[in-house]
């Protein structure tokens, strides 16, 4: 069994992030996407609200878990028996940023191999905190995440 993990803060989820849960889940057996609780970001939505938001976005997909944690992804990974860190790349930054983190999982995990996804080049701009910040001022994110997720931001910012 291949088993992947895409970890992140989804808050809320884009559909850049989609983009790399569609193709990583495409590439293993099953795709774990873990929505971590990092007490270090002051998150929009809470825990939960981030992992059924994720979870209503990909109803069609059958080898998709979605799941939440705190603590370090090296030792989760090893909890779930997960080979295949998934990230997504949207630039050069992010890869001066992934690239580190990749070396000290893997000195904290030696099982554990990051695999690089480029994004697609339309929505290597988007970020969840773009879309926040474009929701919270009313302007248009249609073609940044799916139309539950507007919704929930709508609701949110009471629009
Ligand atoms: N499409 C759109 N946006 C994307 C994206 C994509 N494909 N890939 C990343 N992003 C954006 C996110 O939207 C987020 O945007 P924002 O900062 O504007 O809100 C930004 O990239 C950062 O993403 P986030 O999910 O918050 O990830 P992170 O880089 O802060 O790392 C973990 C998250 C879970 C990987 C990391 O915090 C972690 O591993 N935590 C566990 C603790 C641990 O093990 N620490 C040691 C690590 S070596």
């Amino acid at each position: 069994m291949r088993r992947a993990i895409y970890p992140g803060s989804f808050d809320p989820v884009t559909n850049g992030h989609l983009d790399i849960i569609r193709r990583a889940a495409s590439l293993a057996d099953e795709l774990i996407v873990a929505v971590v609780a990092n007490p270090s970001k002051k998150c929009l939505f809470t825990l939960e609200e981030r992992r059924e938001m994720l979870a209503g976005c990909l109803e069609d997909l059958p080898n998709i878990k979605i799941v939440s944690f705190a603590g370090l992804l090296a030792d989760f990974a090893r909890q779930l028996d997960a080979q295949i860190l998934v990230k997504g790349l949207r630039s050069a930054a992010d890869f001066e940023y992934e690239a580190p983190m990749a070396h000290l999982n893997k000195s904290l995990n030696s099982g554990l191999e990051t695999v690089f996804l480029l994004s697609s080049p339309a929505l290597s701009f988007v970020s969840s905190s773009a879309v926040r910040e474009i929701a919270a001022l009313g302007g248009d994110i249609s073609r940044m995440v799916p139309v539950s997720i507007a919704a929930r931001l709508k609701d949110k910012f009471s629009l």
